[in-house]
């Protein structure tokens, strides 16, 4: 069968995950719809090459498919109509008001789509819910729908797991395929999609609540990983133990294995801690309270990971930065990447700064804009950005990596030596820097996790 697909949200799981489903199956129409123009103006502008999202390889498959089988526009009516599958990869963040605010995930945004669904759809159709949602959020879908239709719809979830940088891999060569509902022959439907690039054993058939729960539980688990890495990592340097000899001794256990265990300033990006603040949510909500606390203590450590960077700095500075200036070395949650949302350097350059210190701040792809967004309640002038990397090191009295990006690992740290003040540090919070090349020149160096010398 030939299908025609709509996508409600032309954003970072919209844009990627189409992309890549049009390019593996030819036969199979898609639009994709957003109200926000500016958006699909760019993807629908082959020349610029600046697409929306930023993901390495996705150009090129963007330009095989688009106005082939696969269509940008903001006919959000007219695109259901004719749809007989419909994806929701709509925004759902942290709602920062009302009642659940600070943990429960805004719905909003979902409940326009489902009603927007409601009102065009025509014909027996398949609803797809594919941005991370809370658990039973199907609910929600069955009773709009339920009320506001009598056309006949069948609700699957199809959680994504992409991480950013690696969508594009993540999409093409998936761990799993994911379908979760209750009746087969849609899941069979939405298999035979996937089935175009996917091994059949990779599609994984669930029910409902267990796709939406599978989502927020791989998540929290990818991220009490590093909550639980980065308490070992305190311990390792007060004890005289090194996290990456801990690691690679715990790694080589084929049970625990060595991904997600670099320590470092704590977790970012904009769905970790969004989902564990879900689980917190809906575990309170089913009156698992004990739960709740379990999964929010991994948001606890995460918290103190990054107020303990900024603390041992203001130690090792003499416990003062008033007038002090430190050069950071990277803003985005995780290299190739531009996101900063709720990346560790936004806390940790707000303690600096509330402390006095005058930031001097790098990242290869972060906008200004948005780093003067969200450092603008302090004082434009200790903060610059982006200024020639090596001359922001005179005078500096440290320089904090924050992010991992390939250029800080390429540093002439004998000259940068000969332009700080002395004693001069170096803080490391991804434990990437070599050791014996900065202390040679007469830096001090702390490494996250590396016990025995301060
Ligand atoms: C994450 C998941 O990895 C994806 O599977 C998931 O689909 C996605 O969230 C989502 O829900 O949309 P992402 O947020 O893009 O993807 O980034 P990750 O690569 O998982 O990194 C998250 C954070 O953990 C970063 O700040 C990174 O620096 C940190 N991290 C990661 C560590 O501190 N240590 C590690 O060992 C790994």
């Amino acid at each position: 069968m030939t299908y025609r697909i709509c996508c409600i949200g032309a954003g970072y799981v919209g844009g990627p995950s189409m992309i890549v489903m049009a390019d593996s199956c030819p036969g199979v129409q898609i639009n994709v719809v957003d109200h926000d123009k500016k958006r699909i103006d760019s993807w629908n502008n082959l020349l610029s090459g600046d697409l929306p999202v930023y993901e390495p390889g996705l150009d090129e498959i963007h330009k095989r498919v688009l106005g082939r089988n696969l269509f940008f526009s903001m006919d959000v009516g007219l695109s259901i109509k004719k749809a007989d599958i419909v994806f929701i990869t709509v925004n759902t963040p942290t709602k920062i008001n009302g009642y659940g605010a600070g943990e429960a995930s805004d719905l909003t945004n979902i409940e326009i789509a489902a009603r927007t669904i409601a009102e065009f759809v025509k014909g027996p159709t398949i609803v797809v819910e594919r941005s991370t949602i809370p658990v039973r959020t199907g609910d929600l879908l069955k009773r709009i729908f339920g009320m506001n239709t009598s056309e006949h719809i069948n609700i699957l979830s199809n959680p994504e797991f992409m991480a950013e940088g690696s969508a594009v891999q993540d999409l093409t060569a998936p761990d799993r395929v994911l379908i979760g509902g209750d009746d087969h022959q849609a899941i069979d439907e939405l298999a035979s999609i996937y089935q175009h690039w996917v091994p059949s054993e990779r599609i994984l058939r669930t029910n409902l609540w267990s796709a939406e729960l599978a989502k927020l539980t791989a998540n929290a688990f990818l991220a009490q990983r590093i909550s639980s890495i980065n308490t070992i990592a305190a311990l390792c340097e007060a004890s005289g133990a090194h996290i990456n000899e801990v690691v690679q001794a715990i790694g080589v256990d084929h049970r625990i294995g060595h991904n997600f265990l670099r320590a470092g300033p704590g977790f970012g990006g904009s769905c970790f801690q969004k989902d564990i603040l879900s689980l917190v949510y809906i575990s309170q909500y089913f009156g698992l309270s004990d739960v709740a606390s379990y999964w929010r203590s991994v948001i606890t450590i995460n918290d103190w990971s990054r107020r303990r960077i900024t603390q041992l700095i203001i130690k090792n500075l003499f416990t003062t930065l008033r007038g002090k200036k430190l050069v950071i070395l990277g803003f985005a949650f995780k290299p190739d990447t531009n996101d900063i949302r709720e990346s560790p350097a936004i806390n940790i350059c707000q303690g600096l700064l509330d402390e006095g210190a005058i930031l001097s701040i790098h990242d290869p792809m972060v906008s200004r804009d948005l780093l003067y967004q969200v450092l603008c309640c302090h004082e434009a002038a200790n903060i610059s950005f982006n200024q020639d990397l090596i001359s922001s090191f005179r005078d500096a009295d440290a320089a904090v990596l924050l992010t991992e990006w390939p250029i800080y690992l390429k540093l002439d740290w004998q000259l940068l030596s000969t332009l700080m003040r002395s004693p001069a540090w170096i803080f490391d919070t991804r434990n990437v820097l070599n050791r014996v090349e900065i202390e040679n020149f007469g830096l001090n160096l702390w490494s996250i996790g590396y016990g025995g010398i301060h």
